[in-house]
C-alpha cells in the first residue's frame, strides 16, 4: 500500500516539474529500487523517484549496470511504484533495451508504463538517441534523456571518467541538449560534468536539467540514494554528500542480534507468544496420557 493521501497534496507531473524550472525552485530526485525506500522518499516530499539501472551495481552486486534486463528492471519498478503515490516515478531503461531498434524502443519503454507503474522512462545518450527519442515521445510517453557520463557507454568512454572538460566536448555535449529538448525530453540528467558547462547548459534548455555531479547551476539534483545514505561501500563518487552511514548502522544490528542469540538474552518474554495456565495443563494431562497409554502398548 502507498503512503495515505495527504489533503491537498498533489502528484508530481512533468507539468509540476516545468513550473519548477519556470520559477526556479529547485527539482529534488533520488534513486529507489524498492518498495520501502519508495514509501519513505515518498513520504519525505522527494519529487521525482528514478528507478535507475544503478540496480545493477547497488542492489543486485553487478560490477556495472550492462548486466541489468529489462526483467529485473521492471520487477523493481513495480516494487517503488506501490511504495510511491505523489512522487514523479521514472523508470530507467536498461542496455540493449533501447540501442537496437526503435520499435523496440517503443515496446520496452511502453512496458514501464504499461506493466510497471511508471510516469516515465530515461534513456542513455545524444545525437545518436534523438530518432528513438522522438519515436518514444510520438507513442505518449514521456522521456528523460542523460547525457555525460552515461554509464552504459562505459567502455566507450574508457571509464567512470568526467565528460565534457575540453571545449570541442563540452560543445557536443550543449549540441546533443538542445537536439534531445527539440526531439521532445521533458528534461535531461547531466551527469559528471564540469559545473561551468552544466549551467550553460541548463541556462539554455527552456526543460529542467537535472544534475548529478554537474554542480549547483542546474535545474535540480539527483543522487544515487545508496551512495547518500551510506549504503554502498564499493565505491562513492566524489559528487555524493552522505547523509548517514547506513552499512555501520546495519552491521552494529547484526553483531547485536548474534550476540543476543548466543548469549540467549533475544527472545525475550515479551517476543513470546503466551498459552493459558489451563490450556497448558491440559496438554501436559492429556501428553502424559498419551505416553503411558504408548508405553503399555509397547
Ligand atoms: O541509474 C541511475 O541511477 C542513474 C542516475 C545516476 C542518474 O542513471
Amino acid at each position: 500500500m502507498p503512503s495515505s493521501p495527504t489533503p491537498g497534496r498533489q502528484k508530481l507531473t512533468t507539468s509540476t516539474l516545468a513550473a519548477k524550472k519556470k520559477s526556479g525552485e529547485p527539482i529534488t530526485m533520488l534513486t529507489a529500487y524498492d518498495y520501502p525506500t519508495a514509501l519513505a522518499l515518498d513520504r519525505a516530499g522527494i519529487d521525482c523517484i528514478l528507478v535507475g539501472d544503478s540496480l545493477g551495481m547497488v542492489v543486485l552486486g553487478y560490477e556495472n549496470t550492462l548486466s541489468v534486463t529489462m526483467e529485473d528492471m521492471l520487477h523493481h519498478c513495480r516494487a517503488v511504484a506501490r511504495g510511491a503515490r505523489y512522487a514523479h516515478r521514472i523508470g530507467d531503461m536498461p542496455f540493449m533495451s533501447y540501442q537496437a531498434s526503435r520499435t523496440d524502443a517503443v515496446r520496452n519503454a511502453g512496458r514501464f508504463l504499461q506493466e510497471a507503474g511508471m510516469d516515465a522512462v530515461k534513456l542513455e545518450g545524444g545525437r545518436e538517441v534523438v530518432e528513438t527519442v522522438e519515436g518514444i515521445v510520438a507513442a505518449g510517453i514521456p522521456v528523460m534523456g542523460h547525457l555525460g557520463l552515461t554509464p552504459q557507454s562505459l567502455h566507450r568512454l574508457g571509464g567512470y571518467k568526467v565528460q565534457g572538460r575540453s571545449a570541442a566536448a563540452a560543445r557536443r555535449l550543449v549540441e546533443d541538449a538542445g537536439l534531445l529538448e527539440d526531439a521532445g525530453c521533458y528534461a535531461i540528467i547531466l551527469e559528471a560534468i564540469p559545473d561551468r558547462l552544466a549551467e550553460i547548459i541548463a541556462r539554455r534548455l527552456r526543460i529542467p536539467a537535472i544534475g548529478i555531479g554537474a554542480g549547483a547551476g542546474c535545474d535540480g539534483q539527483a543522487l544515487v540514494t545508496n551512495d547518500m545514505l551510506g549504503s554502498f561501500e564499493q565505491f562513492t563518487p566524489k559528487f555524493a554528500r552522505k547523509y548517514a552511514d547506513v552499512s555501520a548502522v546495519m552491521e552494529e544490528a547484526f553483531r547485536a542480534y548474534i550476540a543476543d542469540v548466543g548469549a540467549r538474552r533475544f527472545p525475550a518474554p515479551e517476543h513470546a507468544y503466551p498459552m493459558s495456565d489451563e490450556e497448558y495443563e491440559s496438554l501436559l494431562r492429556g501428553l502424559r496420557t498419551k505416553s503411558t497409554r504408548l508405553r503399555t502398548a509397547n
